[in-house]
């Protein structure tokens, strides 16, 4: 039976989205597989004040069942009110986000399923496939009242199956058009970002291409932009992970100080997803090594959901600007 996210007490993106760009700062796009990534998120953007898009990606509804994690997102809705109550708040705006939706029928199971916002990835179809993919997506999802995210350009790394060696920066004489076209609520770009932990080479200048940003923006003024790839890969999580026992060579990310700067334009939602791994992973590496008699798994996770949660705040303050945003 279908159900429609505003009787699960979310809300899409367009009124937060349009406030982050006003306001210069960009909402966190967090994914969540499991329980304790869950906790954190919610937590972490309570104590901080900030608005949260809750991701959910393919590869998420695979490993944790689509049913249960709609109830973990129902569940992260009254969890977020009572800790808001306990502190005489009120509870922070959530979105539940669907990543890069490979297609029409996912994007509809998740609509109906409950989600207030879809992403239709058609960024790896030629330019017209792209348009018609995404512009369908956004004629079901808005009889919804369910935000679109489309992509134009192709981001390097890795995106669930699909591998591509080389970015392909989205060109700005193409935004206009597809915008117009597609309806899309907000696009996201190819500027240099890109998937998991390994987005530059030694040796390489680990910049993003904010020229192109500048440009985009100037052709649709005030249109949602969205990062993907975002995270920062901070090297003191590498240094804990390599130092018990892990193997991560040569992982370099996004500068904080890049995607404060995106922040502060129409940036307006930034997605990590990485940089929870690695704090998860150090902090559970470091009490593997530590303490190997343990084995009650609140013993690992518990360390690693703090873990989580001191990065999300830090993000959220320091980086995306999104700290005290939330009742904006
Ligand atoms: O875009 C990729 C996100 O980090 C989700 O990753 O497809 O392995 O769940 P995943
Ligand atoms: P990272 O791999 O840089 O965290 O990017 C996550 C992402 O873009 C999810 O869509
Ligand atoms: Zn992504």
């Amino acid at each position: 039976m279908a159900v429609s996210y505003k009787d699960l007490g979310l809300v899409n993106t367009r009124e937060l989205f349009a406030k982050a760009v006003k306001g210069g700062y960009a909402i966190p796009a967090y994914n969540f597989n499991n329980m304790e990534q869950l906790q954190a998120i919610i937590q972490a953007c309570t104590e901080t004040q900030s608005p949260l898009i809750l991701q959910v990606s393919k590869g998420a509804r695979e490993y944790a069942n689509q049913t249960l994690l709609r109830y973990m997102a129902q569940g992260a809705v009254a969890y977020a009110k009572e800790l808001a109550d306990a502190a005489g708040q009120k509870p922070i705006p959530i979105v539940l986000h669907l990543d890069h939706g490979p297609d029409f029928e996912t994007c509809k199971s998740c609509i109906d399923f409950g989600f207030s916002s879809v992403m239709i990835d058609g960024s790896h179809l030629p330019y017209e496939e792209n348009v018609k993919l995404t512009r369908r997506v956004v004629e079901y999802a808005h009889q919804h009242d369910v935000t679109v995210e489309g992509e134009l350009g192709v981001l390097a790394g890795v995106e669930d199956d699909v591998k591509a060696e080389k970015h392909t920066y989205t060109q700005p004489e193409e935004v206009e058009d597809f915008v117009k076209r597609t309806g899309v609520d907000s696009l996201a770009i190819a500027i240099g970002t890109s998937h998991g932990a390994y987005k530059f080479k030694p040796g390489d200048d680990p910049k993003i291409r904010l020229d192109i940003l500048h440009e985009i923006e100037k052709r649709i003024p005030g249109f949602p932009i969205v990062l993907h790839g975002s995270s920062s890969v901070p090297q003191e999580l590498v240094k804990i992970i390599n130092e018990n026992g892990g193997k991560l060579k040569d992982a370099i990310g996004i500068g904080e100080d890049q995607l404060r700067e995106a922040a502060k334009s129409a940036v307006c939602k930034i997605n990590i997803d990485s940089d929870g791994r690695l704090a998860m992973t150090a902090a559970i590496r470091k009490v593997f090594n530590e303490k190997p008699e343990e084995f009650d798994p609140r013993k690992y996770l518990g360390p690693a959901r703090t873990a989580l949660k001191e990065l999300y705040k830090h993000k959220n303050i320091a980086v995306l600007g999104s700290a005290g945003h939330a009742q904006d």
